[in-house]
């Protein structure tokens, strides 16, 4: 048989991770988020061919291993090592031709809600020759992720790490998919600061809360047109509390792309601020970690706003600062608005940077 087109072809792939400025909880039920695609990712140098797609980790002790083809009766959710799930889900997904050898490396925290498992899916995607829109890739790895965790995630994170554009953070509307690139202002900065508590979302109420969401829209219909003046309708207090959230979250969003556009800075930090009191008091997925550490950071001179980003339940910080505050940070670091991921032939060692 001859071998499939591209066989032994190497490239090199890189996806990046992602922090969320504004929009939490907002993807799954059409509504709109702010993420930037930021410079850190997963990269792989990978050479196609053969049956499995065999990958080494600089970050993690054993290799993933996985079969390609139909029929394997392969269930992602069940490959060991955990981290080989998210390889097994793109396989899943995509039922490549052929596979192929590589190894990966990581520079971003895992478990830390910047995406680092939508960076592992959309590179490994593209290093398997993914053909098709950047929001078909998305939608993609998307579903990668959620037979490889469970978790019933939305769109936000994959997209973002696809259709990332340098020096700006999207906002996208996630009833159509949208995007609307939004340039960050000269003399600002984005900062990063891990809370110190890791998460699993499978082990998290982040399919609770999607449930609950999604209750409050069987009777309200779609959340993104309701108004607060609606929720009254909603009898169950809980419901009424997430639903709130969603419809301000929304509307923060909206508000939160016209003052970073407007470079009104404080207008922009007050917004993220708002943004995680709602998400702690309404939508409960703050915790003891995540507050001290938006504290901690509102405290600091040069921070405009700090709010939780992504999930939540552990995880990192966002803020936005005037340029120069990352310096007199203890912890923490500061992140660029970076390109989304990408593809090239590649004809240097294995084992790359
Ligand atoms: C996770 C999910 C996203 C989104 C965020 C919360 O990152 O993967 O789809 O729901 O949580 O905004």
């Amino acid at each position: 048989m001859p071998p499939p087109p591209h066989a032994n072809v190497r490239v090199r792939a890189y996806a990046p991770g992602r922090v969320n400025l504004i929009g939490d909880h907002t993807d799954y039920s059409g509504g709109l988020v702010m993420p930037m695609a930021i410079d850190r990712g997963t990269s792989v140098v990978f050479t196609r061919g053969g049956t499995n797609v065999e990958l080494r980790s600089t970050s993690e002790a054993r290799p993933a291993r996985v079969r390609v083809g139909e029929a394997t009766g392969m269930v992602p959710s069940r490959v060991q090592p955990p981290w080989a799930r998210y390889v097994a889900g793109v396989v899943a997904v995509l039922t490549p031709s052929q596979g192929g050898t590589g190894v990966l490396r990581c520079d971003l925290p895992i478990g830390a809600g910047l995406s680092s498992s939508a960076a592992l899916e959309v590179c490994v995607a593209l290093a398997l020759g993914f053909e098709g829109t950047p929001l078909a890739l998305a939608q993609a790895c998307r579903e990668a992720e959620e037979l490889a965790s469970g978790v019933p995630c939305g769109i936000m994170d994959q997209l973002a790490s696809v259709a990332g554009v340098a020096g700006h953070a999207l906002v996208i509307d996630c009833s159509s998919c949208a995007l609307k690139p939004v340039a960050l202002p000269a003399g600002a900065e984005v900062l990063v600061v891990h809370s110190g508590q890791s998460r699993r979302l499978a082990q998290s109420s982040y399919a609770l809360r999607r449930a609950e969401v999604e209750r409050a829209a069987a009777s309200l219909g779609p959340l993104r047109s309701a108004t607060l003046e609606d929720l009254n309708g909603l009898r169950d207090r809980v419901l009424r509390r997430r639903a709130r959230h969603v419809v301000t979250e929304n509307a923060r969003v909206e508000a939160f792309a016209a003052a970073l556009g407007a470079a009104e800075l404080d207008t922009a930090g007050a917004l993220m601020v708002e943004s995680h009191r709602s998400l702690d008091e309404d939508f409960e997925v703050s915790t003891p970690a995540l507050d001290a550490t938006v504290q901690t950071l509102l405290a600091t001179p040069g921070v405009f706003g700090a709010r939780l980003t992504g999930a939540g339940f552990g995880g990192c910080v966002v803020a936005l600062a005037e340029q120069g505050t990352a310096d007199r940070l203890e912890r923490g670091w500061l992140v660029r608005a970076s390109a989304g991921a990408e593809v090239l032939p590649y004809d240097g060692p294995a084992e790359a940077p």
